[in-house]
């Protein structure tokens, strides 16, 4: 953990293959933030700088349930939505049926889509969805929409950004003429998601997961806890420190090279 030459590999491979697992860190309420801290400062997002995963009695929030919670990114109703997520697993008893994370790549799936469906994704390019966090009964009431297409395209018609996040769609604000060809794209966008095979993982307590939020979609299986306890510890780093810190590494002590910029609304 003290060396910046294990630190750039790390990075490097969080920003390759846009997640990684870390095996062997110690439980602890405070882990995840010094694991997060490697990179940069924890961001402050409206779940303040860390939240648990845990079933409670009155979940305000599907996470907070045992239900299962399909392909999508978090706080994609921010202008910029969090860059790299970090979920560290402290209780996850073995007598518990179900509850494996899933992910895929988001980038990935649009690019097929693009080819299968040209005209379908056209049109995810061009017309906005809501996304939308409004929530009052919580101690700090948040009201926040965005209006974006799902997909945006760069100067040279490059996918730079993916926005998924059917829990958190509010309703469609656009003109009569563009609603059913919407609904088609995003039908069968959202087809083309659950029918990919996706990464699959049952966390052990001591793994932590970091990912690309802004480039991988993630879920959850549901499950039955059986009496044992589920929980998790979670975090956000902003994505500009993110691959800043990679720049940075590569040029004081790796190779030098351009650090990809995929994930960060920009190309490369
Ligand atoms: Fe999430």
């Amino acid at each position: 953990m003290n060396s910046k030459e294990w630190l750039l590999k790390w990075l490097q491979h969080i920003n390759e293959d846009g997640i990684s697992i870390v095996k062997g860190v110690p439980l602890g309420e405070n882990m995840v933030h010094k694991v997060a801290e490697l990179i940069a400062p924890v961001m402050q997002t409206i779940y303040g700088t860390a939240f648990d995963v845990e079933k409670t009695q009155e979940p305000i929030n599907v996470a907070y349930s045992t239900l299962p919670i399909g392909l999508h990114q978090d706080l994609v109703y921010f202008e910029s939505p969090p860059g790299l997520q970090l979920l560290h697993c402290l209780e996850f008893d073995d007598c518990i049926e179900g509850g494996g994370n899933t992910f895929l790549d988001a980038f990935e799936m649009a690019n097929k889509f693009r080819v299968t469906y040209p005209d379908l994704f056209q049109t995810l390019t061009k017309v906005p969805a809501t996304f939308q966090k409004v929530h009052y009964n919580r101690e700090h009431p948040v009201h926040i929409v965005n209006q974006k297409p799902h997909i945006k395209l760069n100067h040279l018609g490059e996918i730079c950004a993916v926005y998924w996040s059917p829990p958190f769609e509010g309703p469609l604000a656009v003109a009569g003429s563009e609603v059913e060809q919407y609904y088609l794209a995003y039908e069968m966008f959202a087809k083309t998601l659950s029918n990919s095979k996706m990464l699959q993982h049952r966390l052990r307590p001591g793994e932590l997961v970091v990912f690309n939020n802004q480039r991988m979609l993630h879920g959850r299986e549901g499950f039955k806890t059986n009496g044992g306890a589920r929980r998790l510890k979670g975090c956000y780093v902003n994505i500009d420190f993110f691959k800043s810190q990679i720049q940075v590494l590569n040029n004081l002590v790796g190779d030098g090279r351009l650090a990809k910029r995929v994930g960060n609304q920009c190309f490369f």
